[in-house]
């Protein structure tokens, strides 16, 4: 081995906890939580390639009223159900090459105890009241409804079969007992308001240091712009208990009350950490005690923020925990921008990938997509298979290829002594540092451009050289040797570099080189090595893949919902009365052009349209964000109600009404005519 350079400075070794959101444990791992877990999962292999002590778990998430009813519906307890979720999850992870320290389940002896402590510690600082209130109570279920498991008629617009908590046609937000014609989701009976006393978390007693801690560089700017927000609507007592039946742990003192599940849920990090150090020999107190020189980082969604930048420190700190060092907070998958969809076959469970690709493709997709933001990350297949077959087998791993035969046909499989071009090799080495502080801040997508960067340039080298020419001449061996050992030498670096992404294809790159790829050694160079004979190590993308996975995915919802089951959408929305004609008449539908679309702040499920009717436009609200996203809507035509009394919303006038069908979430669908139809035309 010859040193050639040595642009990373020994770093002292750091000591680091890394957890990703814990699963719920009613639903299978999709491609949502994969950007997670594999983000999670590259920082984690990037500092232990680095030489620090990482540590990373996760869990599934046990508790709560759904997993309760789902376990009900097939008939067996919730603890088995939770098992067999626990293994199916963690699996599909492990497939993934997503490898945690341990992957536990909150329904376990550590949280329960973990969860006592935290709690008693809490109640005994004075942080916990109870207080009476009222709510929606299932007669025939015997059981308090959570808002998701109440619909009914909106208080605000009529609006019927609407949520507890929300309208999804006019963005009003209410409580579940000022919904109109109530019904229970479980049982369908009309729910009766009950009393019921609960327990309280003071929340609003934190914000000191709530506000300190979120300006710590523990957050992204963003986000912690999102929280002051938050500060200036107030602070308000959380209710952290939950009434029998329930799947959780029970309350100390306190029979048949449970505590909330997101209350267990973050404390499962604690627990299933510490599980592992209890089977490892591994210190737990260190990571999770005030004072000493541990680092903690929570990666999540940016839905579940409030819960892990509010409420989970302020419960760490009530409970005299440290706080996390960090919450890494990224954004949501698209698939061909748009949500996630059952039916259009987006909606891609993590097994119906891994029957069809290869996960270091995703793995790889996402790296180059991923950065420190939260913005949404789009997985475009045209993209994705262009990516991994342009970057990875055209560029990566070719460089190998196109060295390795002569390597081991002409030169007895050994590199040769001499290092070509020492100012190529420096340039590679001197990559290292920016490379990785791009893993450390999570800017993968800036690592991959500056490796692919790199990559390029080693193609160059080698196209420049053309060793397929210079081994035909006799007085060209030794240079023709030297070009291809460079070669080689490149791909290994550039191996190194991504081997916390595509671990798979470090493997068999350390296999091919006869070397272990780590990133101190890979500022060296190998001479004088033996290497082995080379082996294909990644196949390209093919579409027909992508296309078979897509129709899996959307044969998996008509199996679910055969057209005679009674869960079909007809079913569930039979027709309506009849009208008369002159009723319908009335309506005054018309063709739009959706000349601009956009979010709404504030609002979780509407977007604003200016709908042009040829000469006019109106400005609709639309609960539409759950299926759309606002630049995918721009320049379509639709149809929309025009004659409708315009209505003030919280957000504005809304002037009319868009035509959508399908039961809701992701699964809507906005009408629209055929081509030639213009603005204005009138519908008949
Ligand atoms: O949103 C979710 O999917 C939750 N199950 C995440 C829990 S993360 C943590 F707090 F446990
Ligand atoms: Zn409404």
């Amino acid at each position: 081995m010859s040193e050639i350079s040595s642009s990373s400075a020994a770093q002292a070794k750091r000591r680091i906890l890394v957890t990703s959101a814990l699963p719920y444990a009613n639903g299978s791992i999709h491609l949502g939580h994969l950007l997670e877990h594999i983000q999670t999962d590259i920082w984690t292999r990037f500092q232990r390639l680095r030489g620090h002590e990482c540590y990373s778990v996760c869990a599934d998430d046990a508790h709560g009223t759904p997993v309760m009813l789902k376990a009900q519906e097939l008939g067996i307890t919730p603890e088995q159900m939770v098992e067999q979720t626990r293994a199916e999850h963690h699996q599909d992870l492990q497939d993934f090459f997503v490898n945690y320290d341990n992957y536990y389940v909150t329904h376990s002896p550590e949280n329960k105890a973990l969860c006592e402590t935290i709690y008693q510690r809490l109640d005994e600082a004075g942080y916990i009241s109870k207080r009476t209130i009222n709510q929606l109570f299932d007669p025939e279920k015997q059981m308090f409804l959570p808002d998701r498991f109440v619909k009914g008629t909106c208080p605000s617009c009529g609006a019927e079969d609407q949520n507890g908590d929300s309208c999804d046609v006019c963005g009003a937000t209410y409580s579940p007992t000022e919904v109109k014609n109530p019904r229970s989701v479980v049982s369908g009976a009309t729910p009766v308001l009950k009393e019921s006393e609960h327990f309280f978390f003071d929340l609003p007693q934190f914000e000191g240091m709530l506000k300190d801690w979120i300006r710590s560089g523990a957050l992204q700017e963003e986000m912690a712009n999102k929280l002051q927000e938050w500060f200036e609507a107030g602070l308000q007592q959380w209710d952290i208990s939950r009434d029998a039946p329930y799947f959780g742990f029970e309350i100390p003192g306190a029979p048949n009350k449970f505590f909330y599940v997101w209350v267990d849920a973050p404390v499962g990090y604690m627990a299933s950490f510490k599980n592992f150090c209890d089977q490892n020999g591994v210190d737990f107190d260190p990571f999770w005690q005030e004072g000493n020189d541990t680092e903690l980082y929570h990666f999540i969604g940016k839905d579940i923020t409030y819960f892990h930048c509010l409420f989970w420190p302020a419960m760490l700190e009530g409970a005299g925990y440290r706080k996390p060092t960090g919450v890494n907070i990224h954004g949501f998958v698209t698939v061909n921008g748009a949500k996630m969809s059952k039916s259009r076959g987006t909606f891609i469970k993590g097994r119906t990938y891994l029957d069809h690709l290869n996960p270091e493709y995703l793995r790889y997709y996402f790296a180059s997509k991923l950065s420190d933001g939260v913005t949404d990350i789009d997985l475009n297949f045209t993209d994705f298979a262009q990516k991994v077959n342009a970057d990875l087998v055209g560029k990566v791993v070719n460089i190998a290829s196109r060295c390795a035969s002569f390597i081991t046909k002409r030169f007895d499989g050994k590199l040769s002594e001499t290092v070509l071009e020492p100012e190529l090799v420096a340039q590679f080495h001197e990559a290292a540092d920016s490379i990785a502080s791009m893993y450390e801040k999570r800017k993968y997508n800036q690592a991959i451009r500056e490796i692919m960067a790199l990559a390029d340039k080693a193609n160059q080298f080698i196209d420049s050289n053309a060793p397929w020419v210079t081994i035909k001449e006799e007085d060209k061996q030794q240079f023709t040797h030297d070009v291809c050992s460079l070669g080689i030498n490149l791909f290994r670096i550039l191996v190194t570099y991504l081997k916390p992404v595509l671990p798979v294809l470090a493997e068999k790159a350390e296999a091919f080189l006869n070397d272990e790829l780590n990133w101190e050694s890979s500022q060296n160079c190998l001479t004088g090595h033996a290497i082995n004979k080379f082996k294909p190590m990644m196949q390209r993308v093919e579409m027909e893949k992508i296309d078979a996975m897509v129709e899996a995915s959307k044969e998996s919802l008509v199996a679910a919902q055969p057209k005679s089951d009674p869960n079909s959408p007809l079913a569930k929305d039979p027709i309506s009365d009849t009208i008369e004609f002159d009723d319908f008449a009335k309506i005054d539908l018309r063709i739009a052009k959706i000349a601009n679309a956009e979010h709404v702040e504030g609002a979780d499920k509407l977007l604003r349209l200016q709908l042009d009717l040829g000469g006019e436009t109106k400005q609709v609200f639309a609960g539409i964000k759950s299926a759309y996203s606002p630049e995918d809507l721009i320049g379509k035509h639709t149809v929309m109600v025009a004659n409708l009394a315009p209505r003030k919303m919280r957000f504005g006038l809304s002037e009319g009404m868009v035509l959508a069908a399908g039961p809701g979430g992701s699964e809507l669908y906005i009408l629209e005519p055929h081509e030639g139809a213009q603005p204005g035309m009138r519908v008949k």
